[in-house]
């Protein structure tokens, strides 16, 4: 029998998380009983500075699949019954999904080039946020809300939309200074996306397409963002992402 005799170049072996088990975008999570899913999930931040930036920019990734799937169910339900207070709710989704932009990069330039862009890279040189299928649906699903509701009553959804545009553009000067994206150098920018080229970004961030009950779902989603919330009191990036952060879990 033989034993395997090196780690893959690419693997999750630093990167210690559950898996995140999701349906796919559009389907539904299955009713249960309320809290049949008993099982703790435990999210720790490593102490180690480089292993907690990693660590972040899965952990970041996780937050922002759980806050797409919420933002696409808001701005849906937004074009069918637009009203006000629901627009707060999907801006506030925006504003969720910036805290995770900034979260996921928070690390230094060095450690980004050194570390994390080589996973990615090793995974698949294209390698690329536009693959994330939950994120496809928002901006149609934004334009139409916003035409739904016309220009004034649309306005906190487009402040929001507009800062986690320049909250993503932030985060990609800051890491990619030189601006050549992986994505650039791949020379795909204009080809279509694949659903191999989605199931990989899945199979990187280490989410798992399933079946999925509602209370397994949330106990998953209140460990991940309390997980975010924690590591975000002992080492905090800006004081308003911990203020988001505890907000939005309270309008979930
Ligand atoms: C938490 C989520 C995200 C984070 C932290 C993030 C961060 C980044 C970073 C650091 C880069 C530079 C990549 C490199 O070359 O090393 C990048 C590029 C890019 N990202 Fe994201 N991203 C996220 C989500 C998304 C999503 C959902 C999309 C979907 C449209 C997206 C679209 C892009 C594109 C198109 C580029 C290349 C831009 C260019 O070449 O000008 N990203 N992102």
């Amino acid at each position: 029998m033989s034993a395997p005799v090196c780690l893959p170049a690419w693997g999750h072996t630093w990167v210690d998380l559950p898996v995140l088990r999701l349906p796919m975008p559009g389907a539904e999570l299955i009713p249960c009983a309320n809290g049949c899913y008993q099982i703790p999930i435990d999210i720790r931040s490593p102490e180690d500075p480089v292993d907690r930036a990693v660590h972040r920019w899965f952990l970041g990734h996780h937050g922002a699949f759980l806050v797409w799937r919420f933002l696409s169910d808001s701005l849906d339900r937004l074009i069918r019954e637009p009203d006000s207070q629901l627009v707060r709710l999907a801006a506030l989704g925006y504003d969720a999904y910036s805290v995770m932009l900034a979260y996921s990069g928070s690390c230094s330039r060095e450690v980004y080039e050194d570390v994390i862009r080589p996973m990615m890279v090793a995974f698949d040189p294209a390698f690329s946020g536009r693959w994330a299928r939950d994120y496809e649906p928002v901006p149609g699903l934004l334009r139409r809300a916003r035409t739904a509701l016309g220009p004034v009553a649309a306005a906190p959804l487009s402040t929001a939309s507009k800062a986690n545009l320049l909250a993503h553009m932030e985060v990609m000067r800051k890491l990619v200074p030189g601006g050549n994206s992986l994505l650039r150098e791949s020379g795909r920018t204009r080809v279509p996306t694949t659903d191999a080229e989605r199931a990989r970004f899945d199979e990187f961030f280490l989410v798992s397409r399933e079946n999925v009950c509602v209370s397994r779902h949330h106990a998953h989603r209140a460990a991940v963002l309390s997980a975010i919330g924690r590591d975000l009191a002992e080492h905090p990036l800006r004081p308003e992402y911990g203020e988001t952060l505890r907000t939005f879990v309270t309008r979930l």
